[in-house]
């Protein structure tokens, strides 16, 4: 049994760490017991303009849930990341910029480099108009002028949104219309794993959905060709050298927006999750340096990219409060070949290594060889996140790349959460492979029956996840639409703030993710809304009808199997096929594209007509031998035709 391997803290490691075990239970306790003293505390982490006074004001009653913390304070994200190390830490290393080709060379920014760069940045904005409030997208690959512009917005109190760039023209036109942004910045294009993305042509693709005063700001990054409109385009980087080089932070309020980050739920339209400046900034710096045990002088990598949750908190702001060296990589894994990241690890002593059981998943399959022709004595911690991570890749993770020594911090949060919520701490935490075992600081997780909604008080149980009492990192809001925040998390279970994820809580109390429990599927950790495919598909002309859900995937956890019933008349054949999953791609991005989609005559429906989803979860699981009672379908015959020409046969 799983439950069984302890996995304790390496002995030479709870020493040194910031948390012990004892530690961990007294300030857990505290945190608790009274969290407004709590966090009152943990707010100085910050250098504030205007102290706050007040630390909690939070209510999670449906129909008025408002979250507010330190609602009093006054303070700049961009001083706190940058300005406040100036003075002690202004010649260190606040990026390191590895680049796709390894032959090219890696950037070392510094504190007092980032610093000019990001006002530098903040004043173009501003000769565009941009000021504070107004939106502005950020659609950029993962090169230093990303954090540039992220701070940059930061600093003079705009709000930016950070729009993957792998997501698709349309994607990012919806986006841009629903927070009304002022400008988008880019690029010429994106390198990755050797190949060019053209995000300024996506981008011009966008445009020509939105409003003719949206500005578009273009970092010529590879020097490739591109069109060019005069008057709305502006060349960042050659009027970054026009403008002057610093930039007065704007004096914000604690719970102003820093940033918006769209992300897929059960419903078809990706939701804008808001993001606090004050209580968001604590929480992801107090969680970067705690759950990775990080250290003044340490190199620390998060391979995310800037356009996931997981790049904001943990490449960029979480690390840079804490005036850490932060590693960004605009590449992939596996190019030029599957000895990239730990070439990267030892070619710059990397200390704590954060990645995805997707990422461990595809390495594993190259074998030990690429690990093992690298020095990897640098790293200290391991961390993972983005779905439950499978015992053979804990283990591999374990063995090959920590050789069983290094502590292994599975984190589990969401972009909702800001920052991480079950997790263990390094220094103070025995490990179990595939449990993000405890709660952080002030955080009360709670396992609801999911019929009745009782909270369920053995500590032995499954149930779906909740989570008692707010924490300083916790969204604030839908963009523009609060009734769909409050409907979203907080309607279902009354009172509590509900994940969307099931787990089971084992007899020491650890916690096991067992996955979504909405429409929703994570693929390669990244969420995907099923009602999105779903609703990209039946918008080409030659489908009548689509139903999307989840497979087991070696590789990506999940994968994404489509069921598409044709209009009359229409014939399946593999240029169709071809021709949709295009479609997919273009309508949302290659994220979303089906890995199976087969041919259905019709879907399995209730009499009042709801599809049945469990029915095709099982045939795309291949496991039809457990359906269930279909007696209440409208129509029995068609799941007979759905499993003979199912597509994942194992
Ligand atoms: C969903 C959130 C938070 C950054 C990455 C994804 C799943 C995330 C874990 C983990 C098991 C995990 C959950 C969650 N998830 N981390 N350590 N163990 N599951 O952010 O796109 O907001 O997705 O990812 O299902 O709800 P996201």
């Amino acid at each position: 049994m799983l439950d069984d391997k302890k996995v304790p803290v390496p002995g030479s490691f709870a020493e040194g760490a910031h948390v012990t075990a004892e530690e961990y239970e007294e300030r857990y306790a505290r945190s608790i017991a009274d969290p407004e003293a709590f966090w009152a505390e943990e707010g100085k982490r910050l250098d504030w303009i205007e102290p706050y006074t007040r630390v909690k004001n939070c209510n999670f009653d449906l129909g008025s849930v408002s979250i507010n913390w330190f609602e009093d304070g006054i303070l700049n994200v961009a001083a706190n990341c940058v300005d406040r190390h100036l003075e002690t830490r202004g010649e260190q290393t606040a990026i390191i910029w590895e680049p796709d080709e390894p032959g090219d060379a890696a950037r070392h920014i510094t504190y007092n480099e980032l610093h000019e760069q990001v006002c530098r940045f903040a004043n173009v904005l501003k000769s565009q108009g941009v000021a504070k409030g107004d939106r502005v997208i950020i659609y950029l690959p993962m090169i230093p002028e990303a954090a540039y512009a992220m701070l940059a917005c930061a600093r003079i109190g705009a709000v930016h949104s950070v729009v993957f760039a792998g997501f698709s023209p349309d994607a990012l036109a919806n986006r841009i219309n629903d927070c009304g942004a002022k400008a988008v910045i880019t690029a010429d294009s994106a390198p990755r794993g050797g190949k060019r993305t053209g995000l300024k042509s996506n981008t011009d693709a966008a445009l020509l959905h939105c409003s003719d005063k949206v500005r578009c700001l273009v970092v010529k990054h590879t020097g490739d060709q591109t069109t060019w409109i005069d008057g709305r385009d502006v060349d960042v980087l050659s009027m970054m050298e026009d403008v002057a080089p610093d930039c007065d932070p704007e004096p914000m309020g604690a719970e102003d927006p820093l940033f918006i980050l769209y992300t897929s739920g059960s419903t078809g339209k990706p939701k804008g999750v808001v993001h606090s400046s004050g209580g968001y900034l604590v929480y992801c710096a107090m969680t970067h340096e705690l759950v990775f045990d990080y250290h003044a002088g340490d190199v620390y990598w998060c391979t995310a990219d800037v356009g996931w949750v997981t790049g904001h908190s943990y490449i960029l702001y979480g690390p840079l409060a804490n005036g850490a060296t932060t590693l960004m990589f605009e590449g992939v894994p596996t190019y030029p070949d599957a000895g990239r990241f730990w070439a990267i690890c030892e070619k710059h002593d990397v200390a704590q290594f954060y990645t995805a059981p997707t990422a461990i998943r595809a390495l594993m399959g190259h074998g030990r060889e690429p690990v093992e022709r690298y020095d990897l004595s640098s790293l200290k911690v391991l961390g993972t996140v983005g779905e439950p991570i499978n015992p053979e890749a804990w283990n591999w993770y374990n063995e090959v790349v920590g050789k069983g020594e290094r502590p292994i911090v599975d984190t589990w949060w969401q972009t909702e959460t800001g920052g991480h919520l079950l997790t263990p701490l390094p220094g103070a935490t025995p490990l179990k492979p595939g449990s993000a075992t405890r709660p952080f600081f002030g955080i009360e997780p709670i396992v609801l029956d999911p019929q009745s909604g009782a909270e369920i008080e053995e500590t032995e149980c499954e149930g779906v996840l909740c989570i008692k009492a707010s924490w300083p990192g916790q969204m604030r809001t839908v963009w523009g639409d609060h009734e769909r925040f409050e409907k979203t998390y907080f309607s279902d279970y009354k009172g509590y703030y509900f994940s969307g994820d099931g787990c089971r809580r084992d007899a020491d109390g650890y916690y096991w993710i067992t996955g979504r429990v909405d429409d929703v599927i994570n693929v390669s950790g990244h969420r995907m809304g099923t009602a999105e495919v779903e609703s990209a598909l039946v918008a080409h002309r030659d489908v009548a009808e689509a139903a999307v859900v989840g497979y087991p995937h070696d590789i990506k956890g999940q994968g994404i199997y489509a069921y598409v019933t044709l209009m009359n008349g229409v014939e399946p054949t593999d240029d169709l096929r071809a021709e949709l999953e295009k479609w997919v791609r273009t309508e949302i991005g290659p994220i979303a594209k089906p890995d199976l989609l087969q041919w259905a005559p019709g879907l399995p429906k209730t009499r009042s007509g709801k599809i049945m989803r469990r029915i095709l979860r099982k045939i795309a699981e291949d496991d039809a031998g457990s359906l269930g009672d279909t007696s209440t379908l409208a129509d029995p015959d068609v799941v007979d035709d759905l499993v003979e020409n199912r597509m994942n046969r194992k």
